[in-house]
Order: structure tokens, then C-alpha cells, then sequence
């Protein structure tokens, strides 16, 4: 039975009666407004680990000053009603004072240099400050063996690995791959925010990538111009492209001729909304 936990005495507590019992504890933290992707992390946490715990916190710190942060949607109701249906045993939904007990002002910041700056970290500074921060702060209450994030934001992803190993972490991060809608739109919480007309454009953006992943893979294209090229086809679908980029699946780093397993990242808005993506391209592989 799921049973809720708002601060971090009571956690640990509840946490430690289950490490003493040797099952590897499996953590999911999330900003709530769960989805089929989010419920899909939390069954892969539950076939890789015996206990299983959730967090449910909006993170003021990775929130920009004009960013989305008040109208964020919290629907804690629905989110404890679609975790009841799977075998979880710890949901943490901590407030403001739980996660920053000082302010946000005075809370020690984790920072992944370069990584961190790169792609979204350039068109949303301090994004990943803010995520890295409360990543390391939820990991260090919950002590979790495991802990598992969705591919879909794939920059996320990488800056965790690398902070868990820059600090020695002992946890092991599974990246999951992304639940799309049929039409091949990747499930967000933020997609809520398409108007009926941008919605039907939306898709565009994983076609998008697809394309330049076939191009990728088939031919020996120069990667400036397929970054070009899906750049230009987003703004000829109606997007705003932060970046169309193709990278290094390992580091994000831009790739020479020798590496052959790739990511393809881009970041669009479209109206109020601002869509991420990406898709991982294996060279040699045709
Ligand atoms: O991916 C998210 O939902 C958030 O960035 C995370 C990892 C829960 C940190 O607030």
C-alpha cells in the first residue's frame, strides 16, 4: 500500500526499515502531473528495484524568472489516483520548506559545468542549476539504489549521469525511453498548453527528427547541414527552433568522424509552448 510522506524524518524512517530489509530501493522524482510517460518510469522502477518511491515536487529553483512556474499544473488528486494502481510504496510530496529549508537564495547549488550550459541550459540559464540541485538534494533524502528519468529530456539525463559520477554517487540512473501519442508527439505535461491548431502541427517536430536520423544514418551528409535543414524545415512547419543539434549520445558533445552513436536534440516553441525532443541515431547500423 502507497502511503504518502511530507517530510524527511519520517522518509528516511520509512526508507531504512526497507533497506534493513536488503530490497533496493527504486526512485522516481517527478514535478507531478503524471502521465503515461512519468507511469512508465515508476513500472520500469518497480521491475528494477523491491521498493519503490515517488517524489512530487515543481521546483521553483529550475524555473526561469518568465517561465512557466505559476501556472505549472499541480493535480496531486489525479497523480495519487494513477499511482494506486501500481506497487509503490512511498509517495514523498514535499513542500518549499522541506526541499529548501534556507530559501532558495541561500541553498548550496550543485553545478555540472559546460554540460550544463549547453542547448537548453543556453536558452534557459540556470534550468539545470535548479535541476541538479534538487536531484542531489532528493537523492541524499532518499538514498535510493536506483533512480530512473525519461529519454525524452535526454540533456537532463546525461547532466545526472555525470553529477552522480562526478560525486561518487552509489546510485545507478536508467534512462527510459519516451511514450509518444500516436502521432508521434512525446508526452509532456507542458503539451497542454497547444492550442487545437498547434497540436496538429506538433508532431512535426519528431518528423522532423526522424528524417534527419534517416538522412543520418543513410548517408555520409555533412552534420552541419542536417542540423540546417531540420532547423529550417521547423520553422517552415511554424515552430520557433531554439536548436536543431546533432551531438554525442555519450557526453553531448559535438561528434567527430569516429563516433558513430548520436543524438539528434531540438527544442521548438510553438505558441505558449515550448516542445523538446530527440532521437538516437546509430551510425554503421543500415
Ligand atoms: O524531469 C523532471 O520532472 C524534473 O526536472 C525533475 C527531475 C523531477 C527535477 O525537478
Amino acid at each position: 500500500m502507497m502511503i504518502e510522506i511530507n517530510d524527511v524524518a519520517p522518509l528516511r524512517k520509512a526508507i531504512r526499515a526497507r533497506q534493513r530489509k536488503d530490497e533496493a530501493v527504486a526512485f522516481v522524482p517527478t514535478m507531478g502531473n503524471l502521465h503515461a510517460g512519468h507511469l512508465d518510469l515508476v513500472r520500469v522502477a518497480g521491475e528494477r528495484g523491491s521498493a519503490v518511491v515517488v517524489s512530487i515536487y515543481v521546483n521553483p529553483l529550475q524555473f526561469g524568472q518568465h517561465e512557466d512556474l505559476d501556472s505549472y499544473p499541480r493535480t496531486l488528486e489525479a497523480d495519487k489516483a494513477a499511482l494506486e494502481k501500481y506497487n509503490i510504496d512511498i509517495l514523498f510530496v514535499p513542500g518549499d520548506r522541506t526541499m529548501y529549508p534556507r530559501g532558495i537564495e541561500q541553498q548550496t547549488k550543485v553545478v555540472v559545468p559546460g554540460l550544463g550550459e549547453a542547448l537548453c541550459g543556453e536558452h534557459r540559464p540556470g534550468h539545470f542549476v535548479g535541476v541538479t540541485t534538487v536531484v542531489n538534494r532528493l537523492f541524499n533524502i532518499v538514498q535510493p539504489d536506483i533512480a530512473v528519468f525519461g529519454k525524452k529530456d535526454y540533456q537532463q539525463l546525461i547532466i545526472i549521469r555525470r553529477m552522480v559520477s562526478d560525486l561518487a554517487m552509489p546510485v545507478e540512473v536508467i534512462g527510459v525511453d519516451t511514450v509518444r501519442e500516436r502521432d508521434g508527439l512525446a508526452l509532456s505535461s507542458r503539451n497542454r498548453y497547444l492550442s487545437a491548431q498547434q497540436r496538429t502541427v506538433a508532431p512535426g517536430l519528431y518528423q522532423t527528427l526522424r528524417e534527419a536520423r534517416d538522412t543520418l544514418q543513410r548517408t555520409e551528409v555533412d552534420r552541419s547541414r542536417i542540423e540546417a535543414d531540420g532547423y529550417r524545415k521547423l520553422v517552415d512547419l511554424g515552430f520557433s527552433p531554439d536548436y536543431f543539434s546533432v551531438r554525442t549520445q555519450a557526453d553531448l558533445s559535438n561528434p567527430d568522424s569516429q563516433d558513430s552513436s548520436l543524438v539528434i536534440l531540438a527544442a521548438a516553441r510553438l505558441g505558449q509552448a515550448r516542445l523538446i525532443d530527440n532521437i538516437e541515431a546509430e551510425l554503421g547500423c543500415q
